[in-house]
């Protein structure tokens, strides 16, 4: 079987589009391999420095990912903080990585251009992601396209190593799920937690009300175009035409649908989420982030060995 990871950072609440990005086709695919689902939690310290909002964001995932039928006991679900070969494998590859290689990254460049701030997590930002995948022999890396460059730095990161130290570290393919629409918020702009426009996932229904009634809508046409593009997400094209045609200009009753249809889909979800406390969430992490650690201590055993720090 081969050996599947991804990672999402608890750096905000999440939303629909969260949902229709990454834990749904995730939960149809992990199980046809031996998947690892990692909560990013340092690589969220680059942009959040609020314990108790990482602390409900680290819970707000594992919650999401069973809610969405992630079984546990099939996936290992675990913490990255809690591995700590991770970062120790990661200030290994900074040793052989150039500053100017690191320069190119997207995210590093975006916040360089927006005139802030980068930190100095935000600039290796891209060897711990490489960590964490060469230390589980990864062969697939679900993503959106957005982590494609991410996937080439792991990829480089491992052909470097063995260039110095023999081969040691496999490199992985990228899976880049094209297959999903980016799902725009309430805006019209991608829906994203960096825009204050998103539709949550599993808040209670009135979040959920609120969220879709602020959808803007141009009054100049007749079809509310914010509203129609969410929903497409969530009813058939022919269903969705006929619903929007005999309620021309009816935007209340357009979003209302739209809520019923976000509600169809959520509901069960949002039980079995709310279902699942604090001490469920300690134990799944607990024994994911202890089978995890089997499989990166041996990794990192071998890489010590080859850099010659075992004596
Ligand atoms: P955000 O943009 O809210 O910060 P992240 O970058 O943390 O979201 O994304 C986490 C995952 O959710 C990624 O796999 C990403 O591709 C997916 N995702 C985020 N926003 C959307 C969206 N609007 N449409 C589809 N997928 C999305
Ligand atoms: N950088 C990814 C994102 O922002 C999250 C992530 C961290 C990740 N480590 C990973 C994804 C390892 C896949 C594999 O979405």
């Amino acid at each position: 079987m081969q050996r599947l990871l991804t990672g999402l950072q608890p750096s905000g609440v999440l939303h629909i589009g969260n949902y229709l990005g990454a834990l749904k086709p995730f939960s149809e695919m992990y199980s046809q391999y031996e998947s690892f689902l990692m909560v990013a939690d340092y690589h969220a310290l680059t942009s959040l420095r609020d314990p108790e909002a990482l602390r409900a964001n680290i819970r707000d995932i594992v919650r999401s990912y069973v809610a969405a039928g992630v079984d546990p006991k099939k996936a290992v679900i675990f913490q990255q903080s809690r591995v700590q070969e991770h970062t120790e494998l990661a200030w290994i590859f900074e040793c052989l990585v150039t500053v100017p290689f690191l320069e190119l990254s997207h995210a590093y460049k975006d916040k360089v251009a927006k005139g802030l701030e980068a930190n100095a997590g935000l600039f290796n930002y891209p060897m711990l992601m490489a960590a964490d995948i060469l230390l589980y022999d990864t062969d697939v890396v679900p993503v959106g396209a957005d982590q494609r460059q991410h996937l080439e730095y792991a990829r480089e990161a491992a052909a470097k190593f063995n260039n110095s130290y023999g081969d040691v570290l496999k490199e992985p393919q990228a899976k880049i799920l094209e297959s999903v629409a980016v799902v725009p918020g309430t805006d019209g702009k991608k829906m994203s937690k960096s825009y204050g426009n998103t539709i949550p996932l599993y808040e209670p229904k009135d979040v959920l009300v609120k969220a879709v009634m602020s959808i803007v809508t141009d009054s100049s046409g007749e079809l509310p175009q914010n509203v129609y593009e969410i929903h497409k997400h969530f009813k058939s094209k022919k269903e969705l035409d006929a619903l929007y045609e005999s309620n021309k200009g009816k935007y209340k009753v357009l979003k209302e649908a739209l809520i019923d249809d976000i509600e169809k889909i959520v509901a069960p979800m949002r039980e079995i989420y709310e279902s699942i406390t604090d001490a469920d969430v300690e134990r799944i992490l607990k024994e994911g982030s202890d089978r995890a650690r089997e499989y990166a201590a041996a990794k990192m055993k071998a890489v010590r060995s080859s850099i010659g720090v075992t004596i």
